[in-house]
This record gives C-alpha cells, sequence and structure tokens, in this order.
C-alpha cells in the first residue's frame, strides 16, 4: 500500500515526507487549533460550520489566518487518496520560532492536514451504544477553543479505556459539561438535557445538528446542565460528536442507565440523523 497523501503549507506530499519543524510552537505550547470533518459518499457534512468553529478557534487564539484554502484542499485531499467516506484533520499551529512564551508577530502559521478512511454509514445502521465513566473536569475555561491542548481528554480517555468504557463524562462543580470528545445529553421525562454552550464546553457541531433534529420531532430541548448525581435518575444518555456520530451510553461508572438498553429518544433521533447524512451527502 503506498502512503496516504496529506497536505502541508501548500503542497500535497507522502506523509513520510511531511515534516514539522523541530521549533514547531504546536510542539512547544500546543499553540494551534485543529477540526475534523466527516465526508459520507464523498461529501463533506457540515463544512461550512467546521470552517465557522475553525475561524473562531483561531481568533479565541489571536492567530491572525483565516483559513482561505482550507475547504478546497479538505475536499481535494479525500479525492487524491482515492476516499469516499472519511475523517479529515486540519490543524493550523502558529508556526516555528524559537521557543519563547512571548508570541512574535511575523509567524508564518503551519496548516497541515490528513484524510483517513472511515466507515460509510448505511441506511439501517444500527445505532451505536457504548458505557462511560465520570471524571474530574481539570481543563482550563476556554474549552469552546477546539485547541491542540488534549492531555487532560486524552487521560481522561485513557481512564475510560482502562475501565472498559468507551468515553469519559467530564464532571465540573457537579455537572455534566461533556465527554473526552463527544457532547452529552440526557432525558428525564422525555425532554433532553445538555450543556450550554458557554466557555465550558466545545459546541459541537454534531450537538447542534441534535438539538435542531430534537426541535423538528417536537422534542424539547433544555440547554441546562445535568449533575453527576442526576445520571441515575436519567431515563436515557447518549453523547455525540464528529467521529463518534451518536452512542447511547447504556451504563455510566458501572450502573446501568435505566434498563440498560438504547432509548427511544435516542432511537428517534439516531434514525433523524442517519436520514439526514443520507439525504445531505
Ligand atoms: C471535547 C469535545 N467536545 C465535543 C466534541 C464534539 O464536537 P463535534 O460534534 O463538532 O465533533 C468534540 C469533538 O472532537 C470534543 O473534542
Amino acid at each position: 500500500m503506498h502512503a496516504p497523501t496529506v497536505y502541508l503549507n501548500g503542497e500535497f506530499l507522502p506523509r513520510e515526507d511531511a515534516k514539522l519543524g523541530a521549533d514547531e510552537r504546536g510542539v512547544h505550547f500546543a499553540d494551534g487549533v485543529y477540526e475534523v470533518v466527516r465526508y459520507f459518499s464523498g461529501k463533506a457534512f457540515t463544512m461550512n460550520e467546521h470552517l465557522d468553529r475553525l475561524r473562531r478557534s483561531l481568533d479565541g487564539i489571536d492567530l491572525p489566518y483565516d483559513a482561505p484554502e482550507i475547504a478546497a484542499v479538505s475536499d481535494e485531499l479525500v479525492r487524491r487518496n482515492g476516499l469516499t467516506d472519511a475523517r479529515v484533520y486540519w490543524q493550523v499551529t502558529r508556526g516555528v520560532a524559537p521557543r519563547d512564551h512571548v508570541i512574535a508577530d511575523d509567524l508564518q502559521p503551519t496548516v497541515y492536514l490528513s484524510a483517513e478512511e472511515a466507515r460509510p454509514l448505511a441506511a439501517d445502521e444500527p445505532l451505536p451504544t457504548i458505557t462511560a465513566i465520570t471524571t474530574l473536569d481539570d481543563r482550563w475555561h476556554n474549552c469552546w477553543i477546539k485547541s491542540l491542548m488534549l492531555l487532560p481528554n486524552t487521560l481522561a480517555k485513557t481512564r475510560a479505556a482502562k475501565a472498559g468504557a468507551g468515553e469519559a463524562l467530564f464532571v465540573r462543580d457537579g455537572r455534566i459539561t461533556e465527554g473526552a470528545s463527544t457532547n452529552c445529553f440526557a432525558v428525564f421525562d422525555g425532554e433532553l438535557y445538555t450543556h450550554p454552550a458557554d466557555r465550558f464546553i466545545l459546541e459541537g457541531i454534531t450537538r447542534n445538528v441534535v438539538i435542531a433534529l430534537a426541535d423538528e420531532l417536537d422534542i424539547a430541548v433544555h440547554e441546562q446542565a445535568f449533575t453527576a448525581a442526576d445520571l441515575p435518575g436519567a431515563d436515557e444518555i447518549f453523547v455525540t460528536g464528529t467521529g463518534t456520530l451518536l452512542a447511547s451510553i447504556t451504563a455510566a461508572d458501572g450502573k446501568l442507565v435505566a434498563n440498560g438498553r438504547a432509548g427511544a429518544v435516542t432511537q428517534r433521533l439516531w434514525a433523524a440523523f442517519v436520514a439526514l447524512i443520507n439525504n445531505t451527502c
């Protein structure tokens, strides 16, 4: 198999030839932001929303770059890798500079994109189910920025994996904020609850799609946090994300959620989500 093609600073090249500078600020300081975009049947899902969020994240770290080429490069990368169903990773960092906390103003950003194959989504794709653990949310106060600084997320996800679970739900001041790489929803009495899109969560694009679908299905949505103590009383819990899509949480911290099976509200939202993807891509 030949090496996948990636994009680095204006060039498409084999992954093994893509080299970052040793004094890359992305490496020294996690000084950069990223996105992951899902392609279905050769078409990007919610491309504009990802571009908008990338620009908000860039603004959030005062990185003056408005990503003019990213959408076209992303599409081209999928094509050059012969993919139809893919996840494309976009990364923009402050660039290469002698290591210094103070950010110089004349830096050239490093722009890197890679694509990997994803499984196609069948029209009758079953709703994925996973289990979760809860864990302390020890991240910074700017979780709305899709920053490269993912150490707390990777440590949390690894704790989940070691406990045999698929996701770690972050708990800040008693409240569930979100998952390590997903947003989290719970159903109480047929109504949907999720943490508001403030500085303590990443405003997930899948989250927003699911909220819009819930509106269409006349499912009440409250952008209002619930607590870890509320979890045992939840009728349903699920998480959303570009990679995960939507997954029902059937147990949290070893305790079954309701009867331990995906619930009716989650199933309805999943069916609507799959139909939306199949209709738009
Ligand atoms: C911390 C966090 N929250 C939520 C999400 C879900 O966001 P999206 O639906 O835009 O992928 C992600 C995705 O990577 C994430 O890392």
